[in-house]
């Protein structure tokens, strides 16, 4: 197994070094597993003048799966955008093609007093939130800023889907459904937008080849809603890439702490690139206080969808399971009464676990 380990910036190299150990204890054990690291984002600006380096592109590329740490920094606010640290992500998605992005929310029983939601509101949560993640207003073209014959400026992006893009990741959508509560919340806001009007019927259209799943759909403001009013009645959710940004935070939230959670992007081969759903916390960075567990969990997502090996997926969930059990607690879950870790803290307590 190639890996690419691309650390990032802001509390990404301390949260990947984590997931490292978690790595290094399943090649003590005999898996064969290369890792090699290269610079992305802010930290390829800075040693090659690239967010997204032609090295670090290469070894991504040719690697079976990439580990990703978190990218941004304020520092690189005022850079051109094609410069900032963002681009180098939004373009390793593009060129690798890793469409579907899967952002699993579940909620460990032994967290739900972390959650800002009532416990009976969140307990038993699980659910997975399928985004598209190459196309959309992210990618659409016409964009930009342009002046208009007035001397006012323009600001323009343009949200595209073409019925293919929709399909593909509609069926990743009910084939993940298949193998959990076979229900899917298709998302869009087709009341007021064409592209998700299409959207939604090329859903329909999928949902005659998955008999047993049943389709359902919301506009987006209302799941907004219903994620907070009411999450459990959702399995899987499956939405654009706009859509699916917000929506994942949101859901994040639910489990107590966007610390947890873990995600996948996927390419059709199943080649995945994996990463923690938050961001890169600048105003924590180098503190040794971030949460490692969406990154560890990650690499347990890595084992499941990429190398096929749901063995080495389990050990990984478990160990993170029977820590949370066992009360160790970064600051973000920390509640009274339970056990505070530092990020290597929380690494050597998964490490032990395991
Ligand atoms: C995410 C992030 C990214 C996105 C940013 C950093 C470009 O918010 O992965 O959800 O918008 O996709
Ligand atoms: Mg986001």
């Amino acid at each position: 197994m190639k890996l690419a380990v691309l650390p990032g910036d802001g509390i990404g190299p301390e949260i990947v070094a984590q997931a490292v150990k978690v790595l290094n204890v399943l090649r003590a054990d005999g898996l064969k597993i290369e890792m090699e690291e290269a610079p992305i984002g802010g930290a390829g600006y800075d040693s090659a003048g690239d967010p997204l380096p032609q090295a670090t592109f290469k070894l991504a590329q040719d690697a079976d799966a990439v580990l990703l740490g978190a990218v941004g920094d304020w520092k690189y606010d005022d850079l051109p955008r094609d410069m900032r640290p963002e681009r180098g992500l939004l373009r390793i998605r593009k060129d690798l093609n890793l469409f579907a992005n899967l952002r699993p929310a579940l909620l460990y029983p032994e967290l739900a007093s972390a959650s800002t939601l009532k416990p009976e509101v969140v307990s038993g949560l699980d659910l997975m939130i399928v985004r598209e993640l190459t196309g959309d207003i992210y990618f659409g073209q016409p964009r930009g800023i342009s002046r208009l014959k007035n001397g006012e400026r323009e600001g323009i992006n343009t949200m595209r889907y073409s019925e293919s893009e929709i399909r593909r990741i509609g069926r990743i959508a009910f084939d993940i459904a298949m193998k959990r509560n076979k229900k899917v919340c298709s998302v869009d806001k087709a009341n007021v937008l064409e592209t998700t009007e299409l959207w939604r019927q090329v859903m329909i259209e999928i949902a005659r080849d998955y008999p047993e799943v049943e389709l359902g759909h919301m506009y987006v403001d209302n799941a907004a809603m219903q994620l907070v009013r009411a999450p459990r009645q959702f399995d899987v959710m499956v939405t654009g890439n706009i859509f699916g940004d917000i929506l994942s935070d949101e859901a994040a939230m639910l489990t107590g702490s966007i610390g947890m959670l873990p995600s996948a992007s996927l390419d059709e081969h199943n080649k995945g690139m994996y990463e923690p759903s938050h961001g890169s916390a600048p105003d924590i960075a180098g503190k040794d206080m971030a949460n490692p567990l969406a990154t560890i969990l990650s690499v347990a997502m890595m084992f499941r969808y990429t190398f096929n090996d749901p063995a080495s997926a389990d050990r990984i969930d478990n160990a993170v399971r029977k820590v949370i059990a066992q009360g160790y607690r970064t600051g973000d879950i920390w509640t009274q009464g339970s056990e505070k870790v530092s990020c290597s803290g929380m690494g050597d307590a998964v490490v032990a676990a395991m």
